[in-house]
């Protein structure tokens, strides 16, 4: 009789002193990412893995502004604790990382490089900003030096459009500046989320600066996706988002896939995905916006910031357009309940919830200051108003 064959180890990440194994990482995702997604995810993953928080722009943290601190709580039991942060001005990064580090509210600070929003890019902020070297350079110098012991990282696109291509520069500078670790998004700021991510820049961008660990980002569906993107492109981790929305369990996936564990879930058409019945995923609907009141402290706001996640749970399933709209506007915990339990639940996982879900609109003009592309080295600075109601990346 054959003895069984030892499993290899997962590979580990190592964000400064965090050891990240498997190396899977949550995608911070602006009014996703929160305490209860971030909760799921990991129930779902068995604690292993990083979930980065929805960004916190730096100037409302300085300002201590009363949302802003809501979103950088963290359950008791998250470790390491991640915050992403947005912002276009050193001094105020500076301030906010210094908080941070003073004040123990995280273990470790993703700086977000990456938003394509027009009213963001506008005034030369998000995926706009790598564009100008010397003021990422001074964003970044800020942040290291004002965090201490605490690891930096940050999260970038391509650059620009095809013209105008940014990473291996920010990438580089990055590594001068002592971030810890880069995560790329291999689409540029015009291709928004649009058309496929190019994996073959983060291979580059992984040869480029060998000194540091290179997190990919970018169309990871399932977990087969995320072992294939570490083996073509050789990077040491991989950040999952929108595969992840209105399917927390992916994470348990990814984790069994990285672990060698092809028995370990219901057998999908991979081998590893998990693919719930309608009942199971009811639940997880109704425990999510649950954690979601409890967090915001009143049931039906909770219920009201889980619809927005209703459509993707049911992605695909026979549900029915009344039905979808009806669950869509519900206030309380026994309504959502209600017309859950009203569907046909012992519905299989269809087919067609496997791949592309979330955003997916592309081949945006980027709009840019006047003359930002002129010189990529002068040392303009960018408005603060740059930081205002940005929604992500
Ligand atoms: C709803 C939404 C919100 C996002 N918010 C952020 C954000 O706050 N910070 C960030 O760096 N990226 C943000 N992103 C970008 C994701 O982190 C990720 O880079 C992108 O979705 C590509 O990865 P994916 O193909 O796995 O989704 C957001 C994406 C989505 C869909």
């Amino acid at each position: 009789m054959s003895q069984p064959q030892p499993q290899p180890a997962a590979p580990t990440l190592s964000i400064g002193p965090h050891l990240v194994q498997p190396p899977v990482v949550l995608a911070p995702m602006a009014g996703i990412t929160n305490a209860p997604f971030r909760t799921l995810c990991r129930e779902f993953s068995g604690g292993k893995g990083l979930f980065v928080s929805e960004m916190i722009t730096t100037r409302a943290l300085v300002e201590r502004n009363e949302k802003t601190m809501q979103l950088i709580h963290f359950d008791a039991s998250e470790k390491p604790r991640s915050i992403q942060l947005y912002g276009v001005d050193p001094a105020t990064v500076g301030k906010a990382v210094r908080m941070i580090a003073e004040e123990d509210l995280a273990d470790h600070i993703d700086l977000n490089f990456g938003c394509p929003v027009p009213k963001v890019t506008r005034k030369g902020g998000g995926s706009a900003l790598p564009y100008k070297r010397n003021l990422l350079r001074a964003i970044l110098k800020e942040a290291v030096s004002g965090a201490g012991d605490l690891p930096v990282t940050m999260k970038m696109r391509k650059g620009i459009d095809d013209d105008h291509i940014t990473y291996l520069d920010a990438g580089r500078i990055a590594v001068e500046e002592g971030v810890t670790a880069i995560a790329l998004h291999g689409r540029t700021a015009a291709q928004h989320y649009g058309g496929t991510a190019d994996w073959s820049a983060i291979a580059r961008l992984k040869e480029h600066v060998p000194e540091i660990p290179v997190l990919g980002n970018g169309d990871i569906w399932s977990a087969s996706d995320a072992v294939r993107m570490m083996r073509e492109t050789g990077c040491d981790g991989v950040v999952v988002g929108r595969g992840c929305l209105g399917r927390p369990w992916l994470f348990g996936d990814l984790v069994a896939a990285f672990e060698g564990r092809t028995d370990a879930r219901a057998g999908g058409t991979d081998g590893w995905g998990a693919r719930p019945v309608l009942r199971t995923v009811a639940d997880v609907m109704v425990r999510h916006a649950a954690l979601l009141g409890e967090w915001i402290g009143d049931e039906s706001r909770g219920v009201i910031d889980f619809r927005k996640h209703v459509a993707w749970y049911l992605k695909g399933f026979s549900v029915g357009s009344e039905m979808r709209k009806r669950l869509a506007i519900t206030s309380s915990l026994a309504e959502l309940r209600a017309g859950l339990d009203e569907l046909d639940l012992d519905q299989g996982w269809p087919d067609g919830a496997d791949g592309p879900r979330g955003r997916t609109s592309g081949n945006n003009r980027v709009v840019l200051p006047d003359g930002w592309l002129r010189d990529p080295y002068d040392c303009a600075g960018v408005s603060e108003e740059a930081e205002l109601d940005t929604s992500g990346g």
